[in-house]
């Protein structure tokens, strides 16, 4: 049947998946990778702890791999992540800098990350998880630090590196109308407002089976109203393990209406899927007992998930 990219191509849809450079060792995991998905995003190997462990002493071999497989297998990159508060070294989380110190380690790590891959990576996550679930900033070491205003200076620090890259804020439980999006929704147009670099918006979606939230459709729609891109940046709809054939069935429901929300919506401009398969995703870590969560299975076969994107499609 046609792969999944294909189809996302003659919507202009960028069809995407999560990846670990290590598993590209894994013949099964790489093939589906390369030949459904028009777009990669690096699962964590662009991460800060990942990229600058420690200060100045950049590491790239993680994420050139990935860029290089999209580059030989003619895919997109979606950039993940420049400035957030997890999977942050401890020398910046607790380095005790003063806010002009600040800027400056966030200033060579982002002018030096974006800078190295211009032309190669034109998304970016910018800032991830600025949000509490009430909408207010969350607690960071840069929001400490700087005020809400590290947002706006990550995003013209960005710009300055790559002026073509098209810059986004992330965030999880932001899908619906709901508190945390109202906050995404002020910031969003305020820096807008400011002339702020901003392109877009990335709603995770890390959703769970059966829990679609039904004004996804109309809360893309606002973002896109701004004058923004959206983008389902995180998918996966997790459910008790072993799952049921019900909740996979489900969960292809739940699969296909987030697809239809995006493709209703122009200014929508690509889906990913948070993993290639579920024998690798992050889910039954962090959500014990939960998990079965993305289109392929324990086996590397296609769930009804899969079928239900290939239809949306
Ligand atoms: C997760 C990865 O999938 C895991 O491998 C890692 O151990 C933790 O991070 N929101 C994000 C992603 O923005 O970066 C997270 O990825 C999942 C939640």
């Amino acid at each position: 049947e046609t792969p999944l990219r294909d189809l996302a191509d003659r919507h202009g849809l960028r069809m995407g998946v999560a990846v670990s450079s290590h598993l590209l060792d894994n013949a099964r995991y790489a093939d589906i990778a390369a030949t459904q998905y028009n777009s990669v995003t690096h699962e964590n190997s662009l991460k800060w702890e990942s990229v600058q462990p420690q200060r100045g002493q950049f590491n790239w071999s993680g994420a050139d791999r990935l860029v290089d497989f999209a580059q030989a297998n003619g895919q997109d990159v979606y950039g993940h992540t420049l400035v957030w508060h997890s999977q942050l070294p401890s020398w910046v989380s607790n380095g005790g800098f003063s806010g002009p110190e600040l800027e400056q380690v966030m200033e060579e790590h982002i002018s030096t990350t974006v800078g190295r891959y211009r032309g190669d990576i034109d998304y970016w996550d910018v800032v991830n998880e600025a949000f509490n679930e009430d909408g207010s900033f969350r607690d960071s070491v840069f929001h400490r630090t700087l005020g809400e205003g590290y947002i706006a200076t990550a995003l013209e620090m960005a710009h300055e590196a790559d002026p073509n890259a098209r810059l986004f804020i992330n965030d999880y439980n932001v899908e619906g109308i709901n508190a945390k999006s109202d906050g995404l929704y002020r910031l969003a147009s305020s820096l807008l407002a400011q002339g702020v670099p901003l392109h877009g918006v990335g709603l995770q979606s890390h959703l769970i089976v059966g829990q679609v939230p039904s004004s996804m459709q109309a809360n893309i729609q606002r973002f896109a109203d701004l004058g923004l891109e959206v983008v389902i940046t995180e998918v996966d709809i997790r459910t008790s393990t072993p799952a049921s054939q019900q909740a996979l069935q489900q969960q292809a429901n739940d699969y296909r209406t987030v697809f239809e929300a995006c493709l209703a919506v122009d200014g929508c401009g690509g889906v990913t899927v948070w993993g290639v398969a579920d024998p690798h995703s992050w889910i039954p870590d962090t959500f014990p007992g939960q998990g079965a969560a993305l289109p392929y299975d324990d086996n590397y076969q296609p769930k009804p998930a899969y079928w239900a994107m290939h239809e949306a499609l």
